[in-house]
């Protein structure tokens, strides 16, 4: 038989693989709450306008209220004929109430529907991102704070470069995650306009008010144009995007920890919680919710890139393609919020090896920069001489199988006679680190004020 909803114009039902393929609500049902809240407003919205009675619109909002309890008791029996959430939950209310539930969709499309809908959930997504991006940073400034002075190597091209601290390392993730926090701020202040009252795409000849649908949805005000309203889905895209530019910043702190907590590195232990054993070696402890995390920015971004190719070249206004963003939104969410979570608990559980960190430090001629800007500054020497002098004096210790600070004055003498004792002074990794005091440099001073910072603007 032909669709309780839509079916007037048709004799005969759709084929079963129809249904199959235009069905969503194997998945829109995560949309449940935010669609009833949405009816809840219009009928208000409507019974405030004179379009329906005040008893038509009490029995439509208590009877919405019912299916809520419903749905959220899981005594609720969703059907795939009635394709998707918002009919379902319509022809159930229609069930509770009777007729008055055929007058909820006065003056408004699905299109309207679902864009407020999604908006909604969305937007819950964004508060959401934020809460456990802060729980995050707040993992990660707990780290900073311990090992403000603690002394690792600095890597570039994964090769030692020069020495750096530990809380110069975490709060440099600090700041990118800050960035996150701010794109999901910035995304959900943008698609705060509500879409409900565009109707199908033009809008309504019933005398609706969008601003009070607006306001009962917690919106800061109606979208301006109805076609715009009901055909874009840029919220979602620019949800996708942050998510996925937080995803990549939590791949590479995950895989930083893989190496780390290696048996070559060992700068960290994952705290049992966090780790997992091997079912054939006894021996092992492996970094999983890392690798984990670091594997998560392949469906996030998959996702991202889906609804992008979705919506490129969709003539406006509604096209039922859109129905693919919902599953890309709510499987990229899920794992961004989970990956967070993971991410945060694992760093508030670190255990941190800071001996092997400063001996890693030390290695690996990690000072030859500052034996460099000695010469500069003490000896008067141009940069690229003290860069050539540093150089020769490196292929010596390696040489001799030791480090820089281990060649004899002598030897430092027979390079370049300018060279006093002094020079030692600038060889130890802790002078290093205490020595780059610039703005933002690693030195324990400059990443103390970046810490009381942060915790100046949280506050
Ligand atoms: N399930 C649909 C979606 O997710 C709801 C809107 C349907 N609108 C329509 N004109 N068929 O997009």
């Amino acid at each position: 038989s032909s669709n309780a909803m839509w079916g007037g114009r048709f004799a005969a039902g759709p084929d079963a693989i129809m249904e199959a393929i235009n069905a969503s609500i194997g998945f829109d049902q995560r949309l449940a709450a935010q669609d009833i809240r949405g009816s809840r407003a219009h009928a208000a919205m409507l019974a405030a306008q004179g379009i329906i009675t005040d008893s038509d619109a009490k029995a439509i909002r208590e009877g919405l209220l019912t299916v809520l309890s419903e749905i959220e008791g899981g005594k609720f029996t969703f059907s795939t004929a009635l394709e998707d959430i918002h009919m379902n939950v319509e022809a159930r209310l229609k069930e509770i109430i009777g007729e008055p539930a055929g007058r909820l969709h006065t003056a408004r499309s699905r299109n309207d529907q679902v864009a407020t809908d999604f908006r909604l959930w969305v937007r819950d997504q964004c508060d959401a991102a934020i809460n456990s991006l802060q729980s995050l940073i707040k993992s990660l400034i707990g780290q900073a704070e311990a090992g403000t002075d603690w002394v690792m190597p600095g890597f570039t091209h994964l090769q030692t470069a020069q020495p750096v601290t530990w809380g110069h390392h975490m709060m440099a993730y600090v700041e990118m995650f800050a960035r996150d926090l701010g794109r999901f701020t910035d995304a959900r202040k943008r698609m705060n306009e509500s879409p409900l009252g565009a109707a199908a795409l033009a809008g309504t000849g019933f005398n609706i008010d969008r601003h009070a649908t607006a306001k009962a949805l917690d919106f800061d005000r109606p979208m301006a144009n109805s076609l715009d309203a009901v055909s874009d889905r840029d919220f979602a895209l620019e949800f996708l995007s942050a998510s996925s530019i937080c995803a990549v910043h939590m791949s590479r702190l995950a895989e930083e920890l893989v190496i780390w907590s290696s048996a070559q590195f060992r700068f960290v232990a994952m705290s049992d919680k966090w780790s997992t054993g091997s079912s054939i070696m006894p021996q092992k402890r492996n970094p999983d919710a890392a690798e984990l995390i670091r594997a998560k920015i392949g469906r996030i971004l998959g996702a991202t890139v889906a609804l992008f190719t979705v919506m490129k070249g969709l003539p406006l206004a509604y096209s039922k393609d859109m129905q693919e963003d919902k599953e890309q939104v709510f499987d990229a969410a899920d794992n961004l919020m989970l990956a967070l979570a993971a991410m945060s608990g694992m760093i508030a559980d670190l255990t941190v090896n800071t001996e092997k960190l400063e001996a890693a430090a030390s290695s690996g001629f990690s000072t030859a920069t500052d034996l460099a800007d000695w010469l500069v500054r003490e000896a008067g020497l141009p940069f690229r001489d003290a860069h050539h002098v540093t150089g020769t004096l490196v292929a010596m210790a390696e040489d001799k199988g030791c480090d820089l600070p281990d060649l004899t004055l002598e030897d430092m003498q027979s390079v370049n006679a300018a060279i006093t004792d002094e020079i030692f002074t600038v060889l130890g990794v802790h002078n290093s680190v205490a020595s780059r005091m610039s703005y933002g440099g690693t030195a324990p001073a400059q990443v103390r004020a970046q810490i009381a910072r942060w915790k100046e603007a949280q506050a």
